[in-house]
């Protein structure tokens, strides 16, 4: 799968663009904040139907206007059209071939896409929230019914910590919560463990040639409750047994926003006693193993987006890196590129970026 060009109309830096990428390596070059990863978000967007940056989507409204529209064209087996528009009322309309999805989630399916940015080598070191999003994005994408489960899940989570901070509260009422959390929870803690079982073996293969067999990386679910044959009783169970504290928090204290996943390596957990190379090489074992799972999962490679993250990593990690791409479209933003870089990474089309513009752009072969 490959995305064959962009149009932007009013997003972020950019007024207009119409462009068209290489099937292979496309590169965005230019001074700090000109567009770089601007480009790279109204990519991602296409995908996800959302940023990996920011939270309300009409900040990517061009300053003094009034809508962004971006539309892609993709190939996967034949030309695939991704049309998204977000106005200042933030109301978000999704076209996929030209006709109007419904729901956020019919977009997830089409575009498969993994991005890496420096926050992403923080992964391993950052609070459990960033390991929960990092299961999260790859599920919404392999499974399109764990978006919906999460998004139910979170609804409910939010009504039931409101309820809880009431003046009176009524049990029977929290009971009907409970049993909606449990179905809704005990279907994302099961698709997060298999998930993680699956991660566990590729990254850890991954890992080991990265770090010459010298380290052995283990990826562990650590759920808030155990995944069981029964588990949406055992979910609401859970929940029972901790009434009374969450009535005295004011807040639910258990469920799959309280998972989290252990890292380690050779046995030691390197989210507390990781070096920083060490933390850094798990992140980009399991960056790419994201990308070995898709193709796995989806039969399709998924497009890899790099932002400024080259930089951020040591020769070595550089090189596996680049080596592992061979087969897939990758966008990589930087402000410079070694030249060691540009030699490995063969068919480069490079796109010269100025003020929300493309000034320039040369092929190499
Ligand atoms: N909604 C918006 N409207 C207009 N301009 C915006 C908007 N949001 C961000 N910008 C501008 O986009 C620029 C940042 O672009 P971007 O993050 O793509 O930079 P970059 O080229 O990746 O830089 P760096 O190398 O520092 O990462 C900033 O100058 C910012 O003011
Ligand atoms: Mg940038």
């Amino acid at each position: 799968m490959y995305i064959k060009e962009i149009q932007l109309k009013d997003f972020r830096n950019y007024e207009s663009l119409s462009v068209k990428f290489n099937e292979k390596v496309n590169l965005f070059l230019g001074p700090n904040a000109q567009g770089k990863t601007n480009l790279l978000e109204s990519l991602y967007i296409t995908s996800m139907g959302k940023s990996f940056r920011t939270v309300k989507d009409r900040d990517m409204i061009r300053f003094g206007t009034d809508f962004f529209r971006i539309k892609v064209t993709a190939f996967r087996e034949e030309e695939l059209v991704v049309e998204i528009a977000v106005n200042r009322e933030g109301k978000k309309g999704i076209k996929i071939d030209g006709v109007k999805a419904k729901k956020l989630s019919q977009l997830l399916e089409h575009i498969y896409m993994v991005v890496f940015s420096p926050e992403d080598l923080r992964i391993v070191k950052d609070e459990p929230e960033k390991r929960r999003k990092f299961m999260d994005r790859e599920l919404c994408q392999i499974r399109p019914s764990y978006y919906s489960s999460l998004n139910q899940y979170r609804k409910t989570l939010m009504q039931r910590n409101a309820y809880l901070k009431e003046f009176q509260i009524d049990e029977t009422i929290l009971d009907i919560w409970d049993s909606k959390l449990s179905e809704y929870g005990s279907r994302i803690i099961a698709q997060r463990d298999a998930f993680v079982k699956k991660v566990n073996a590729i990254s850890q293969e991954i890992h080991g040639e990265i770090t010459n067999h010298k380290e052995k990386l283990q990826v562990v679910y650590e759920p808030s409750i155990r995944p069981c044959e029964n588990l949406r009783d055992a979910f609401y169970e859970a929940m029972k047994k901790n009434r009374q504290s969450d009535l005295k928090k004011r807040t639910t204290g258990r469920g799959p926003h309280k998972d989290d996943l252990k890292l380690s390596a050779n046995g030691i957990d390197i989210r507390s006693f990781g070096s920083q190379g060490q933390q850094r090489t798990a992140a980009l074992s399991l960056k790419l193993s994201e990308i070995k799972l898709i193709q796995e999962e989806t039969g399709e490679s998924p497009i890899l987006l790099l932002d400024d993250v080259l930089s951020e990593l040591d020769q070595q990690r550089q090189n596996y890196l680049i080596n592992s791409l061979s087969d897939i479209q990758t966008f990589i933003t930087t402000t410079e590129l070694s030249k060691e870089v540009e030699q490995c990474l063969g068919n480069i089309r490079s796109f010269h970026i100025e003020k929300g513009d493309i000034i320039y752009q040369e092929e190499k072969m």
